[in-house]
């Protein structure tokens, strides 16, 4: 089982932006701490960065052999008609993650325009929230295996 995961916008600077709110890990060692726990869950992960709106609407539209996708969308969470639409399109569960809890923070943070086309949201628990969220999205995978 392969498992699509995707990093929004500014989340290539983790470890060195605001670590007040977003810790001190940088993205390769979250990178590092997903791939031990996928090789743990025996999936296999394709991770992609990206700073771009199009960008991620084409990975996320060129994901047909992934079952599950795990993304961050960072600012584009609270923004993106285009990634929420392109989640949308296609036939694979997403779990939506961020490092912190939106909810307590700014007030333009509190909407996310990708919840309403995802299985669920793991936010607030800094890098543990993408291994939650991986986890999440081996149980929304494998939930919608044995449906089908
Ligand atoms: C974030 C939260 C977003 O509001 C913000 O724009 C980010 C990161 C998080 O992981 O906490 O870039 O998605």
């Amino acid at each position: 089982m392969k498992i699509l995961v995707i990093h929004g916008p500014n989340l290539n600077l983790l470890g060195a932006r605001e670590s007040d709110i977003y810790g001190i890990k940088t993205l390769d060692e979250i990178n590092d701490s997903l791939n031990s726990l996928a090789e743990e869950l025996g999936v296999e992960l394709a991770i992609h960065q990206s700073n771009h709106e199009g960008e991620i609407v084409e990975i996320i539209q060129h994901s047909g052999k992934c079952s599950a996708l795990l993304i961050n969308p960072a600012a584009y969470t609270h923004t993106s008609v285009a990634i929420r639409d392109a989640i949308a399109a296609v036939d694979i569960p997403a779990v939506e993650i961020h490092l912190s809890n939106i909810y307590k923070r700014e007030e333009f943070r509190h909407t996310s325009l990708i919840s309403p086309v995802a299985s669920g949201q793991v936010a607030g628990f800094g890098p543990d929230s993408y291994l939650l969220g991986l986890r999440a999205a081996v149980i929304v995978a494998n939930a919608k295996k044995s449906a089908s």
